[in-house]
């Protein structure tokens, strides 16, 4: 959800913020622009839709030539996407850029007109070039001190990279909510959104806090707070390599991040296992502190939420704690009944989730103790939460969540086997068992990713529905709500899950031959139940997709086709019936030929709520 790029160094600046900028398109965006100094003046080229568009604009108009500027992708929020709306916006000495919304803009606008300035676009981000333009005209031209007195009146969320006219080849930043890094290479300083876009540059960065502001020159970057006194930050090294944010040779990030599941798994699993046994002390969990909890709330979005819903399953099977599944944004409005001995876990693959970070908030405000499930490293989710496990997915591009749901779905297990111990509801050997078990899915995983041909096949006598069903029982229904969020998001297949029980009570009159059911049945106590149910459907004329163990043979009247998984653990199945839910989403948009890594309207991470 909107990207920042800016660059001081030797470079062609517009290529530098280009490339960034292109490394940042899974966030979502529909368009683009740039400010670069070019012979001490600032130069904006800007457009609507993508880069591709904005780099042709400059083909023919011409490309700001210089070393120094910012650069932006833009989801619209205030006004429509459009050329005029695009970032970057200017006041007269200052042009910026921005992420984030100003809940404000609206009060403040009218102060702007009331002392005679004017606006150029309907967006909430030029209030904010214009305000800082007034202070610093006002002051006589001090870009921190502008900034500073901007920064006090803005309510809302906000990364900015600011350029004044008069400061040729200097950068500002500063964020309150929205991300922001500052990169420092050599003889070059950059900032971005995160640090996929500036990897290709330099892995040394800076994560910037709110109420610091950072003054980027070549030379590198100095950090202050808001008294203009200069802060030590520690210079951290990002442990991704470029290679970990380009396709590798596959067609899309998407089935690029699928393949890299099991070795997300074992990298995030491995190092919280000691002699076989699950290990979560280095996350500040211990089983003292875990016997104590006595009810446990998983928060969450979209597909993290999904994750949380196999959590509950398998935490109140094996540790016969009560779980409660929220999804963030009801959970921050609805007044949760959540307090003290209470344990809020948040999940979330950005760490930025607008709806989530609130909730983590609001749980702490409420009393109980909160635990992050955290992929992006010290994003705001992970540094506010008391307790925190990173799951090490690396980055995930695609904004179909693939690897980060299979790694969160890891965590939970772990954690559901060491909580399960904590509260003596299994013994030493059933934990030591499971975990073992847990060892064996990459594996698992492996081979299923070999029958991705035949996923493929599913997919093409998918392609003509208008809508899908998927259905099934217990932890298989927990996990059809992910496949179809997978399927809908980049097929634009309208889908939805159900509880294979509840089809009767209603949603079993809109089965007829044109509505395909992808019936996931792996649990062998619910088995016959869920094949019962997939009988009545086929009953009615759908076509059927059954995703179940390989060691079941479907009578004719089941199923028409069938994507058989190895026989394993029932409570482990999400692991491996995941893969294939994925597979036949991803190859049912590449035979739609949709947008695979970037679906119409979507940002990978929702800084806004
Ligand atoms: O970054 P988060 O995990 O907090 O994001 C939450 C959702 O926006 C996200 O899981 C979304 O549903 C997926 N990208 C869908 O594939």
């Amino acid at each position: 959800m909107c990207g920042i790029v800016g660059y001081v160094g030797k470079r062609d600046c517009a290529d530098v913020l280009l490339d960034g900028l292109s490394r940042l398109e899974y966030r979502g965006y529909d368009s683009a622009g740039i400010a670069v100094f070019e012979n001490d003046e600032i130069k904006v080229a800007k457009s609507k839709g993508r880069l591709a568009d904005l780099a042709e604009k400059m083909r023919r108009e011409g490309k700001p030539q210089g070393c120094a500027g910012i650069g932006h992708t833009r989801w619209a929020t205030h006004g429509e996407p459009s050329d005029r709306n695009s970032h970057p916006h200017s006041g007269s000495r200052v042009t910026l850029v921005h992420n984030g919304i100003i809940e404000n803009y609206k009060r403040l606008k009218d102060f702007l007109l009331s002392v005679g300035r004017t606006f150029a676009s309907d967006t909430d981000t030029e209030v904010v070039a214009q305000l800082i333009d007034y202070y610093y005209e006002e002051n006589h031209g001090n870009p921190v001190d502008a900034i500073v007195k901007a920064m006090k009146e803005l309510e809302g969320s906000y990364a900015l990279g600011v350029i004044f006219a008069d400061f040729p080849d200097m950068v500002y930043a500063l964020r309150k909510e929205s991300p922001l890094i500052v990169g420092i290479g050599e003889d070059e300083s950059f900032i971005a959104s995160d640090v996929t876009a500036i990897l290709q540059y330099t892995r040394n960065y800076y994560l910037l806090e709110p109420g610091e502001i950072a003054v980027l020159t070549r030379r590198g970057a100095k950090v202050y707070d808001l008294h203009y006194q200069q802060i030590e930050k520690e210079l951290k090294t990002a442990d991704w390599d470029v290679s970990a944010a380009e396709k590798g040779g596959y067609p899309h990030f998407m089935i690029k991040e699928i393949h890299e599941q099991p070795t997300a798994v074992k990298t995030t699993i491995t190092p919280r296992i000691t002699d076989g046994m699950p290990d979560l002390s280095e996350c500040g969990i211990t089983p003292e502190k875990l016997a104590a909890f006595r009810r446990i709330h998983v928060v969450a979005c979209g597909t993290a939420m999904h994750a949380g819903m196999v959590g509950k399953y398998v935490i109140e099977k094996l540790a016969k704690v009560e779980v409660n599944v929220d999804i963030a944004s009801e959970f921050r409005y609805r007044e949760p009944l959540v307090g003290e001995g209470d344990l809020v876990i948040i999940i979330s693959q950005s760490g930025e989730t607008a709806d989530s970070l609130a909730a983590l908030r609001l749980a702490k405000e409420l009393g109980a103790k909160t635990l992050a499930i955290v992929n992006a490293k010290g994003s705001s989710i992970a540094r506010e939460a008391d307790m925190l496990i990173y799951t090490h997915a690396g980055p995930e591009i695609a904004v179909a969540s693939t690897k980060a749901y299979m790694v969160q779905i890891a965590v939970m297990y772990l954690f559901a086997f060491e909580l399960a111990l904590a509260k003596g509801a299994i013994d030493e050997a059933e934990c030591r068992r499971l975990t073992a078990l847990l060892q064996e899915t990459p594996a698992q995983i492996e081979a299923i990713l070999e029958q991705k041909d035949h996923a493929a096949q599913i997919a093409n006598t998918l392609i003509t529905a208008d809508s899908l069903l998927y259905i099934g029982r217990g932890l298989d229904y927990a996990l059809s709500m992910e496949g179809s969020l997978k399927l809908k998001e980049i097929s634009y297949i309208h889908s939805e899950s159900y509880a294979a029980g509840e089809l009767k009570h209603g949603t079993i009159s809109l089965i007829t031959e044109n509505m395909p059911v992808i019936a996931v049945a792996t649990q062998q106590k619910l088995f016959d139940k869920t094949i019962s149910n997939i009988k009545e459907v086929k009953a009615r004329g759908a076509k059927v997709v059954l995703v179940s163990r390989d060691s079941y043979v479907p009578e004719k009247d089941v199923a028409d086709f069938k994507f058989g998984l190895p026989d394993f653990e029932d409570l482990l199945m999400p692991m491996l019936a995941v893969v294939p839910l994925q597979l036949i989403a991803y190859y049912t948009a590449v035979l739609k030929g949709t947008d695979v890594d970037k679906p119409r309207n979507l940002a990978k991470s929702v800084t806004v709520e």
